[in-house]
């Protein structure tokens, strides 16, 4: 099990692996795997669902404020319901990052992420190592030839049609731009390129990089 210290925040695009390498990486080190992203996809699916204008902060922000946003097992929960499934479904996935962008929607989400790792936990998302735990001992920023990102994504999606892959390449960039307001990287994180490396081989050079001693991992 983890202690306090035991953090360690991951960031960087959409498509860069970044979801399998925190899992694989929480495994290693024996502490929770906080999707930060999941978060923003759960406030997502309680704002359609009652309806509000997702281009309205304040309004969004008292739906996200009125629900309850767990995550238990690798899986989400809202209001005491699995929405796994539902958080990763299309119509989610077009609106996250409009409601992801309102300020108001961040200051409610950030403390609940943060208070996910008070036993240690691997932090993923778009702004851990500056915003949701900036005091982590260690930081990463993956990166990947994006091209190799809309590969990966398609394989994740069994889609094979050229032009279909093109699309994604469209929609990774289009998400890029959507999201590029959110998406800082820390001055202290090391940077690991996931294009020619397998989930091991990333995961080995995190574990390497990782600072050591009895207060930290
Ligand atoms: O990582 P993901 O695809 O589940 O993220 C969903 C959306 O939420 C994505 O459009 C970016 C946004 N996001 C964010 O703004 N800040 C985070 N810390 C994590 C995700």
């Amino acid at each position: 099990g983890g202690t306090v210290r035991d953090v360690v925040a991951i960031d960087g695009p959409g498509g860069v692996g970044k979801s399998t390498v925190a899992a694989a990486l929480a495994d290693r080190l024996g502490v929770a795997h906080v999707d930060t992203g999941a978060y923003y996809r759960a406030a997502t699916l309680a704002c359609l669902r009652a309806g509000v204008p997702l281009g309205e902060g304040p309004a969004c922000a008292r739906v996200v404020e009125q629900a309850h946003i767990d995550r238990r097992g690798g899986r989400t929960f809202l209001d005491g319901a699995d929405v796994e499934h539902a958080i990763r479904g299309p119509e989610v996935t077009e609106h996250v990052s409009q409601v992801a962008g309102h300020p108001q929607v961040r200051r409610l989400l950030v403390p609940r992420q943060r208070a996910a790792t008070a036993h240690g936990g691997v932090v993923e998302g778009r702004d851990a190592g500056t915003a949701v735990v900036p005091d982590a001992p260690a930081k990463v920023w993956l990166s990947a030839d994006p091209r190799e990102r809309a590969a990966r994504r398609a394989r994740q999606l069994g889609i094979t049609d050229p032009a279909e892959i093109d699309a994604l390449t469209a929609d990774l960039a289009r998400r890029d731009t959507a999201d590029a307001r959110q998406m800082e990287r820390a001055h202290d994180a090391i940077v690991v390129d996931t294009s020619e490396r397998t989930v091991t081989q990333v995961v080995e050079a995190i574990v390497e990089r990782l600072p050591t001693g009895p207060d930290h991992v």
